[in-house]
């Protein structure tokens, strides 16, 4: 299982058809670093475009969501079966924002899991608490509960991702502290530690996300706890994302 650092962009419902085109471009003429693996998550309707665009120079693509079922009368929802039909390896599943706008019972987020794994896609689940969450102490609780429907039995041997992101730090630019993200990043590997054995526990990389820029990317990635970042608005402008990708990597030489 790859221990590489994952950097993730995160398009949400942005970018076009030229933007593939200028990533393509701008991530050509350098050598990704073999400490980080790349993934650009955008639109589903470009994926197919981006997969064949950055296949050939390393980038992975994703999806930002997916149904719980394969098919069905499910207007407007793609599977993950259509995900990686069209070249997708990941799927984030849970982020907050769908969490606020669509909300949908705990039991869909693993369902959604479990379809993705058997489609061959890694799941990146995120989990993160509230302001007043945050203020009052909640935190750990928080994380706890909404960690708790995703850590099942079939997941112990399968490879997944945990994306640890305080919704008042998304789309904010206000990022949580050094401390703040190492606390809970060690929360939530004692919490997957006390389900799964230690092996299959330590596998599991936990990515933080939440106003990750150029300026702060370094100083959060050389955390050892820290296995990546999924990276929002930074992620579309071609030149801050790769930025981010090379000072990350020089500074884990
Ligand atoms: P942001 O978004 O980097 O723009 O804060 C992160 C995310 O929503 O995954």
């Amino acid at each position: 299982m790859s221990q590489r650092k994952l950097i993730a962009g995160n398009w949400k419902m942005n970018g076009n058809i030229n933007l593939i085109e200028t990533f393509a471009d701008t991530f050509s003429k350098i050598n990704l670093a073999d400490k980080i693996e790349v993934l650009i998550c955008p639109p589903f309707s470009y994926l197919e475009k981006a997969y064949g665009a950055f296949k050939e120079i390393g980038i992975s693509v994703g999806a930002q969501d997916c149904h719980h079922e394969i098919y069905g009368a499910h207007t407007g929802n793609v599977s993950s079966k259509m995900v990686k039909e069209c070249g997708g390896s990941y799927v984030i599943i849970g982020h907050s924002e769908r969490r606020d706008f669509y909300p949908e019972e705990d039991k869909y987020f693993s369902e959604k899991v479990l379809r993705s794994i058997e489609c061959d896609l890694i799941p990146i689940i995120c989990v993160g608490e509230n302001l007043h969450e945050r203020n009052t102490n909640k935190t750990e609780t928080t994380l706890k509960n909404q960690l708790e429907p995703f850590l099942i039995r079939e997941l112990e041997k399968i490879e997944f991702v945990i994306a640890y992101e305080p919704k008042w730090a998304i789309g904010t630019g206000k990022i949580a502290s050094i401390d703040q993200i190492n606390s809970a990043h060690n929360f939530i590997r004692n919490t997957i530690s006390k389900k799964y054995n230690g092996e299959a526990a330590g596998e599991k990389r936990i990515i933080y996300g939440g106003s990750v820029k150029p300026n702060n990317c370094v100083e959060i990635l050389n955390s050892k706890v820290v296995d990546g970042a999924l990276i929002g608005g930074a992620s579309l402008n071609s030149k801050d994302f790769l930025s981010i990708i090379e000072d990350v990597s020089k500074s884990l030489n």
